[in-house]
């Protein structure tokens, strides 16, 4: 039965996104049906196709009282929205439907784990959340909610975590065919804790153990737990809320935390073995993985961060929609740390190729036929001279002349440095990044996804990932390299074709 509260939510998507046109929107980046999107909700692969659930405020640009939206694709790329699939309607969920995942049931209906939020007044008038772990049941379109909601409470916490911090669920299927979940916890220290719960048959939940702690070592609370194999290591992926700067790896406020370590299914102990951020730009946060049917584990982030969107101005606001989603990334390890790719479909998209070989220059200079903002770019660099390696190379895009964005590399201190000031922000939030990378006399391999209103650059081979999104006007479509020094490099360029 869909409620009043869902029902209105579909009528208003169902007009309000007809007046967004194709153009208004990343061409292949999954983007907010209208109004505003967080984080990756419910990724997964059900009936022949993928389906992405996000948080999701259907009536405004800003965050507001929490659905979810959903979208289907066949590909990763090409996205089709489908009507929200819950709304805050529940006396248990009634301030909000916030982050969780989806797996499917052997009687083939599709779970759905939630945390439902209410919002109470203490005894001192303060307004205080409270955050339960729930459930929806459905079929790939309708979902509905579980009658013994919710499955997780006040009740179900190791002594000292609190209840006002207690979210994301990432539910999942382990060998003997039973259940678990992990959640974001704040323990009593008042950093971040992940939990994990255990389920012989998805509705009936209890815990098991407190899986990873933080003890502040990464930022405090840690939300949107992802938990899984990869390649013969465990992973643990977390969204640090409040993060202090540790040299180039993790930067202020709200981070991305990849922890690779081993797990005993047996006793349920992850052993931590190193730790990195997932993205060094400027804008990913909450992402989610899956298997996929042929067996890659795919990741999808939310392109935005909490610290620079929360403030953001005119310019992102001109657009009808706000929030998108990361490329979906291929995962796999590689000397003990995670690496990403674009998935592979995105080849499939490629249109027309321009390449360059071993162009050799110290100054600016722009390469016929290199230009656009919905590209596939590889570029390689070098050192033009052995016995003197240059001090900066810098590609910049989304180029005329009042704007462009800029992506450049010291090879002396081997920073790789990503700034949007003139990508017309008219804000004073962050708009540089930097990150240390790996490189050799001065060479570096970099592969940079272009898509109208974001960057995500590849480097060396997806060893680190920098993201960003940028507003700035669709026309200035312009492409420049600078060096100074000498530089020899290749490019190969492809359009990637809309649909
Ligand atoms: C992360 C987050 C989650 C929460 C959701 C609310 O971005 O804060 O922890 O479930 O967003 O929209």
């Amino acid at each position: 039965m869909t409620s009043q509260t869902l029902r209105e939510a579909r009528k208003y998507e169902e007009v309000s996104r007809k007046v967004i046109r194709e153009e208004e929107r990343p061409a292949f980046h999954l983007s907010c049906c209208t109004g505003w999107m967080n984080d990756p909700n419910g990724f997964s692969y059900y009936n022949h196709k993928y389906h992405m659930f996000y948080q999701y405020h259907p009536y405004d640009s800003t965050w507001g009282p929490m659905h979810w939206g959903h979208a289907v694709s066949g590909d990763l790329l090409h996205w089709e929205f489908l009507p929200a699939a819950l709304a805050p309607d529940e006396p248990y969920d009634r301030d909000g439907c916030f982050s969780g995942s989806a797996v499917e049931l052997p009687d083939g209906r599709q779970l759905l784990m939630y945390t439902g939020v209410t919002r109470e007044r203490t005894p001192e008038g303060d307004l205080c959340e409270l955050q339960t772990q729930c459930l929806a049941v459905g079929d790939g379109l309708d979902y509905e909610k579980y009658g013994q909601n919710p499955v997780l409470d006040r009740t179900d916490l190791p002594e000292g975590a609190s209840v006002h911090d207690f979210r994301d669920p990432k539910i999942f299927q382990v060998k003997d065919g039973t259940y678990r979940c992990v959640t974001g916890s704040r323990p009593a220290d008042g950093s971040g804790q992940v939990l994990l719960f255990g389920s012989e048959d998805g509705f009936r939940w209890s815990f098991r153990k407190i899986l990873a702690e933080n003890h502040s070592r990464f930022g405090k609370m840690w939300e949107c737990p992802d938990f899984f194999e990869l390649d013969g290591k465990q992973v643990l992926l977390v969204s640090p809320q409040d993060m202090l700067p540790k040299g180039f790896e993790y930067h202020n406020g709200n981070g991305t935390l990849c922890l690779i370590g081993s797990y005993d299914e047996e006793t349920d102990v992850f052993t931590e073995e190193a730790d990195q951020s997932i993205d060094y730009g400027i804008d990913f946060y909450a992402p989610q993985t899956i298997l996929t049917p042929d067996g890659r584990r795919v990741m999808i982030g939310w392109m935005q961060n909490w610290d620079t969107c929360a403030v953001s101005g005119p310019t992102s606001r001109e657009l009808p929609w706000f929030g998108q989603m990361s490329l979906p990334r291929e995962l796999f390890i590689k000397n003990g740390r995670l690496f990403q790719k674009p998935v592979r479909e995105l080849e499939d998209m490629r249109g027309s190729r321009v390449s360059h070989e071993k162009v050799t220059f110290s100054d600016v200079i722009r390469l016929p036929g290199v230009e656009g903002r919905q590209i596939d770019m590889e570029i390689e660099l070098e050192a033009g001279d052995a016995e003197r390696i240059y001090q900066k190379f810098a590609v910049r895009f989304a180029q005329n002349e009042q704007y462009h964005t800029a992506v450049s590399f010291r090879p002396r201190e081997s920073v790789l440095k990503i700034d949007r000031k003139f990508s017309g922000s008219r804000r004073a939030v962050i708009h540089q990044r930097r990150c240390l990378v790996r490189s050799e006399e001065g060479k570096l391999r970099l592969r940079l996804i272009l898509d109208r209103f974001s960057v995500e650059v590849f480097i060396n081979d997806g060893e680190q990932v920098m993201s960003a999104t940028i507003y700035t006007d669709q026309a200035a479509d312009g492409i420049s390299f600078f060096a100074d020094g000498s530089v020899t490099m290749n490019v190969v360029k492809y359009d990637l074709k809309s649909r």
